[in-house]
């Protein structure tokens, strides 16, 4: 048996490997009376960026594809023409009848013939269909522009696919020559179960008409103009996340140094917005979502903004060399000062004037700026430091409140938080529970900004979420040091060719969505951890055996490992005097526990249970069985100082015990 003598917990690990006898009981033993670190109040928040189909076709509320007919340079993709009752006609790009400079393509819809009873027009296929439900009102609009000799009408549907019936339908009558908006409210009925439909815009004379920035919204959270999904924003909501860092991840560094995150360009009335080629997960993004619109989410559900500002390297190393500190980088620079002085600038500056004109007066509050994305990537030496420190100076001269936050160790200033990421299997984080237990408390602090357990695919399995449970009772025992940790990716899309990374929280299609039961173990840990963590001791704690795999690029395997089955945090909640005792048992067996509660005057023999669990680690929730795992509440009785649990196999668990 070896104890592992640590100053806050202590650990000893009993069996090496699980047999099928009953395993002897994990002996807990805490101190209420002793205090080992706060609980950072932004422990857990969330991390997002265009990736997945995250906004376009996610959270961001449009329902049309393409809907400036920039996705493809050759072919109107996600448009097709409708041709019915005889009536023929012909769709194109065309580059010759633009709205604007930012929208340069439009799609010219001839109609050659349309006797009486025909109509002939061009549908949006969406973003995997266009989501039909009952009693629901539709904001829809488009520019349009007529030739001579035609003035309309168009008819704008939400039909079903083939075209056989309309469940909401509005009449433009008279088309303008120049371009001009038109907008309408398209309202279903009953039409049963939701459905997937399309968009049509159609006429029924002969004529040709230019469109652009087709668009059609659902109703959104808090009823936004150009707002987000209400389904995915509650799912979002019910965790009650602190923080969101954005715009990335990748997503802030783009291939090239033209296709990084273009903040600037993301602002202001849709027309202005020209989107760009989001070459970091290979599609392009409407840019919807913009800066104020990731702010208004923040404020939404609140949330306080991590910002992440370009800092000079992209995606592309081989053939880009980040850009060098000194004059070459100062642009970047002033960007980034730029951007913070969008989000917290008043009014009487330019870029929080921009903020006002674009509907937010108020400054929105912000406590970290992160300077980049990985930049253990950048290989040049001394880079990252030099670009660190220039933008360090720029944005602590300027905002000295502001904590900045480094993505790597730099010497050259001393950030006040580095972000660290973790992408591993759930044995590997079983094995790395106790990282940042003896971790220097006298640096930086740390933001975990990325992390998950990759196993299962579109989004993770119970395996996954056991093995981010054990890895989160790591972080809230030391989070005094890590004062914020953000799972990621957050979203997919579940349809065909919607997922550029595998494993993700959420999973959705347009009708409907679900949490995994990763997203379940997060939600439990986000809603359950008071403000201290409580000393505690464990003996006895079971262990496995595993395999660690090859290093990448080493054909060396590693010696076996014992990796722990078992694990626990304890943290109490001042105010009330909730103790929550958080329990994660990743083996197949039964394990009994026995808790002790040292060092307060009573246990209340009532209390609360929440446990998420199932019959194997690849069990799941998916598009199709939503809820197959999910946290069950339940009273508790028979508590006392001393008493036993037992814990479910594959199990996690939070005991609320009141302790006074
Ligand atoms: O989360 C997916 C990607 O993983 C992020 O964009 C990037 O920062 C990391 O490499």
């Amino acid at each position: 048996m070896k104890k592992l003598g640590l100053a806050a917990v202590s650990f000893v690990i009993s069996s090496v490997c699980v047999s099928a006898q009953p395993p002897a009981p994990v002996a807990l033993t805490i101190d209420a009376a002793r205090i080992t670190a706060r609980v950072s109040p932004t422990l857990y928040g969330l991390m997002t960026e265009e990736i997945n189909y995250s906004y376009d076709g996610g959270l961001y509320g449009e329902l049309v594809r393409n809907r400036t007919f920039q996705d493809n340079a050759d072919a109107p993709e996600h448009w097709s023409l409708v041709q019915e009752g005889g009536g023929t006609g012909a769709i194109a790009l065309d580059r010759s009848q633009p709205l604007n400079a930012e929208l340069p393509v439009s799609l010219k819809l001839e109609v050659t013939t349309a006797a009486s009873g025909a109509r002939v027009g061009v549908a949006n296929d969406g973003f995997w269909g266009i989501p039909v439900k009952s009693r629901t009102a539709y904001r829809a609009s488009f520019y349009a522009k007529a030739s001579a000799g035609f003035s309309g009408p168009l008819m704008i549907a939400i039909e079903r696919t083939d075209g056989s019936a309309a469940f909401a339908s509005a009449t433009v009558t008279k088309i303008s020559g120049v371009w001009k908006k038109y907008s309408v409210t398209l309202k279903t009925g009953e039409v049963g179960a939701p459905l997937i439909g399309r968009l049509v815009i159609s006429a029924k004379s002969p004529g040709t008409v230019w469109l652009d920035l087709v668009s059609l919204f659902p109703p959104t959270w808090r009823n936004r103009s150009n707002g987000n999904r209400p389904d995915l924003m509650q799912l979002l909501a019910d965790m009650k996340p602190a923080f969101l860092r954005f715009p990335g991840g990748n997503y802030v560094q783009g291939r090239t140094l033209a296709t990084r995150f273009p903040w600037q360009k993301s602002l202001g009335d849709l027309a202005e917005r020209s989107g760009h080629l989001n070459d970091s997960w290979k599609y392009r993004s409407s840019d919807g979502m913009g800066l104020l619109e990731f702010l208004e989410w923040c404020e939404d559900l609140k949330m306080e903004p991590v910002l992440a500002v370009f800092a000079g390297l992209t995606l592309d190393r081989q053939n880009q060399k980040p850009v060098p500190a000194g004059p070459e980088l100062q642009p970047y620079v002033q960007e980034a000062l730029d951007e913070i002085e969008y989000v917290i600038g008043d009014t009487k500056t330019p870029w929080g004037a921009r903020r006002a004109k674009d509907g937010h007066r108020d400054p929105f509050p912000l406590n970290y700026v992160e300077i980049g994305n990985e930049d253990f990537f950048d290989r040049t030496p001394g880079s990252y430091d030099a670009r660190f420190a220039q933008f360090f100076d720029a944005i602590r001269g300027k905002y000295p409140p502001l904590k900045i936050v480094a993505t790597t160790k730099v010497t050259s200033r001393v950030p006040d938080v580095i972000d660290d990421h973790y992408y591993k299997s759930a044995k590997q984080f079983q094995a790395d529970v106790h990282h940042y237990d003896a971790s220097d408390r006298n640096g930086p602090k740390i933001m975990v900004g990325e992390w998950a357990t990759r196993e299962g695919e579109p989004t993770p399995n119970l395996g996954a979420a056991l093995g981010d449970a054990a890895w989160m009772t790591g972080m809230e025992r030391n989070s005094d040091l890590i004062v914020m940790s953000c799972y990621a990716p957050l979203f997919v899309n579940v349809n065909p060719g919607g997922m550029q990374w595998r494993t993700d929280l959420i999973g959705y299609d347009a009708l409907t969505s679900y949490g995994s039961p990763a997203y379940y173990a997060q939600k439990i840990f986000s809603l359950n951890h008071g403000d201290a963590v409580l000393a505690a001791a464990i003996e006895n704690i079971p262990a496995e055996t595993w395999q660690p795999p090859k290093p990448r690029n080493s054909e060396v395997v590693p010696p076996t490992q014992q990796v722990p089955t078992f694990f626990t945090n304890v943290t109490r909640d001042t105010k009330s005097g909730t103790v929550f005792v958080k329990l994660v048992n990743t083996s197949a067996l039964v394990q009994p526990v026995r808790i002790e509660v040292k060092g307060a005057k009573s246990v209340a023999p009532d209390g609360e249970a929440i446990t998420l669990s199932g019959s194997a680690p690849t069990e799941t929730n998916s598009i199709t069985e939503p809820t197959k795992i999910l946290p069950v509440e339940s009273k508790v009785g028979g508590l006392a100082p001393i008493f036993t649990r037992e814990l479910a196999p594959y199990s996690i668990t939070v005991l609320k015990l009141r302790v006074k």
